[in-house]
Parts: structure tokens; sequence; C-alpha cells
């Protein structure tokens, strides 16, 4: 706002002064007129020049509003940059070693702001390699719930373990390098699609790559662009649509193996095009690992080992396809709503 006002104030302002100083010549040329030595010509000339000479002036106004503007960028970015980290390695955190994938919710509640809590009393226990759907309406806490897993934010209560170690025990790094997370839009960084599926292991071999990329079936599509894996992209992603930017990320994901794995919402942007490549790629993506999967496709969730219905802060139903189905609750009325 400042920089905004000085703006305004600062262009009439030198532009006033530019105009005056010019009628001020000319009123003062018009009253030592004598045409043997001041002539007409010599007065324009004066003028002509006297606002060639206030050019440069504004041009530097110009520069000190610039200055001002990308100042208070600056102070955005510091803002961020400053912003304290509230979730740290506790003293004396030990490393996690490597987990098979079992995790544990041990009477969970946790809200964002004190004394308003998203989720209560949520228990369950997760078996190594069980591949896990949460599905429920927008803003029941779906995302709060994988998120607390890769511990971004601390619960005060109660304990979230991983293979039988508390999360908040541990360190950060030892615990979410054995972690995948993907959400909806995946990020892809200006650099060639080797590059961009090599992100997650950085010392991965050319070989590694194509192999994770032909895993979830995104090298069909890369192998077809004119320069392969080595197409330069950017961040927009240009060229590539939403579901291959996703396959992309699937690599990117597989290729740094983790054992405990949180889709995010990560197949909703799909076109249909991609759809059935897509549901290879995360199938070959799940074996053998521990899976999160928030998906509003019912197509997505149904291969699941379990599905649990979040509602109401818990979690109101639990279980395969088939019980749930039978046991014709919200979960039936959404699945019979949804194929009709
Ligand atoms: N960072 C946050 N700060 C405060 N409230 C949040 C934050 N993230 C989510 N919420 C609130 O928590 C509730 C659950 O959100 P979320 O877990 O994102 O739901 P879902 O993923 O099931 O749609 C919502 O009411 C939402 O407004
Ligand atoms: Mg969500």
């Amino acid at each position: 706002m400042r920089a905004v006002r000085y703006a305004h104030l600062i262009w009439p302002v030198s532009d006033n002064i530019s105009t005056l100083i010019r009628a001020a010549m000319f009123a003062t040329g018009l009253m030592v007129f004598d045409p043997a030595t001041v002539t007409l010509g010599t007065l324009a000339a004066m003028t002509g020049y006297a606002s060639r000479f206030w050019q440069p002036i504004m041009n530097l106004s110009n520069i000190m509003n610039n200055f001002i503007n990308n100042i208070a960028y600056l102070e955005r970015i510091f803002e961020t940059l400053d912003e304290p980290v509230t979730v740290t390695d506790k003293e004396g955190a030990a490393e996690l070693g490597e987990i098979t994938g079992q995790v544990s919710f041990n009477d969970v509640s946790f809200g964002y702001e004190k004394g308003n809590d998203v989720i209560e009393h949520i228990s369950f226990d997760v078996k190594a390699g069980e591949s896990v759907a949460l599905f429920g309406p927008t803003g029941a806490g779906k995302s709060t719930i994988v998120s607390l897993i890769s511990r971004f934010y601390n619960i005060d209560r109660d304990s979230i373990t991983v293979d039988g170690v508390d999360i908040s025990d541990v360190t950060l790094r030892s615990l979410r390098t054995q972690m995948g997370i993907m959400l909806q839009d995946s990020f892809i960084f200006c650099g060639t699609i080797l590059d961009n599926i090599r992100y997650s292991k950085l010392d991965a071999t050319d070989e590694e790559v194509v192999r994770a990329a032909k895993t979830v079936c995104a090298d069909q599509f890369i192998s077809l662009m004119r320069k392969g894996y080595n197409t330069e992209v950017n961040e927009r992603g240009s060229k590539l649509s939403g579901g291959e930017k996703q396959l992309i990320s699937f690599a990117r994901t597989l290729l740094s193996d983790p054992k405990i794995l949180v889709l995010d919402e990560a197949t909703s942007s799909i076109d249909a095009k991609t759809e059935a490549l897509l549901q290879q790629g995360i199938a070959e993506l799940l074996k053998g690992r521990t899976s999160f999967i928030i998906a509003h496709r019912l197509s997505t969730i149904r291969n699941c080992d379990r599905i649990m219905y979040i509602d109401d802060k818990g979690i109101r139903e639990s279980g395969s396809h088939d019980e749930l189905m039978a046991k014709k609750g919200a979960y039936y009325e959404l699945y019979t709503s949804q194929s009709a």
C-alpha cells in the first residue's frame, strides 16, 4: 500500500513540476521578448530542452517506485522464511529403522485450533502392506488424518505409531524418507522428464528411472514424445496433460520406494484417456506397500483391502467393499447412487 501510495504521489508531482517549469519559461520568455535576440524559435527550443532534461528524472523516480515495490515483495518472502517451524525433532529423537509399514492410531483427537477438534477418538490398526481407502464428505477430515501420519502437525494427546514406535519420538527425516505422499496436483519442475522422475532419488541411474516409468505405465506416453525422456518440461508442465503429470509423479514416488504411501485425491484430475493407464499404474505402485488412498472415484477405492467412511469427526463405517455393501449403510447409499 505504501508503494502504491508513493507511486500515485510521485507521478503527478513530477509531472506537474515539469509542466510548471515549462509554463514559467514561456512566461519569462514572453516578458523579455525581443525579436532581435530571443526569437519564438529560441523559446520553443529552450522549453523542448527543459522537458528532455526532465525525462531522466522521471525515470529515476520510476526506479525508486520499482524499488519500493520489490522491497514489499521481499518482505513477504522473508515473512515466510522467518515463520517458526513448529514440528521439529524432539531432543534425543531416535532414527527410525527400516519399517515394514504397520500404522496404528490410538484414540487420536486433533484440531487446528484449540477447542475445535476436526477429528475425535480415532483408532485403527493397519497391517503392513494393507491398502486403506478413506472416503467421506468434503471437510470430514480425511486429509487431516493422512497428514498426521507424516507428522505435518504435532498431536498433543494420544499417539500414532509406525511399526510400534511413536512417531513423535523419531526424527522427521527417518520417518518421511520412508513415506511417499502424492497430492492432487503434482509439481513438475523445469527440466527434462528424466530429471523430474529422478527428483525423489537423486542417485538413481537412467535405467532405474525408465524402469520405474515402465512399471507405472508412464513409459507409453513418454516414448511417444519426440525427445522421449529428454523432453524439456517446465513448472506449469507444458505439453503434459493432468493425467500425464500424475503418471510422472507416480513414477517419481515409485522410484523412492516408500513403505507407506499416501494418495490424497491424486487421481481426481485425470482425463478419461489416461484413466485406464492410471489404474494399472496405481495397482503396481500399491504392491507390497501400506497405502492410504483418498479418492472420490469408487472404482479406485473398491479394490482396497479396507474402506473407512469418515464423517462427524470419526470413522463411521469400516470394512471391505463387500462387507460395507452387505451392511447397506452410507457406503452402500453412495455406491448405488454413483453406479446408477
Ligand atoms: N490448515 C488448516 N487450518 C485450519 N483448519 C483446517 C486446516 N486444514 C483443514 N482445516 C479444517 O479441517 C477440517 C477437515 O479438513 P480436511 O482434513 O482437509 O477435510 P477433507 O480432506 O476430508 O476434505 C475442515 O473443516 C477444514 O476447514
Ligand atoms: Mg482433502
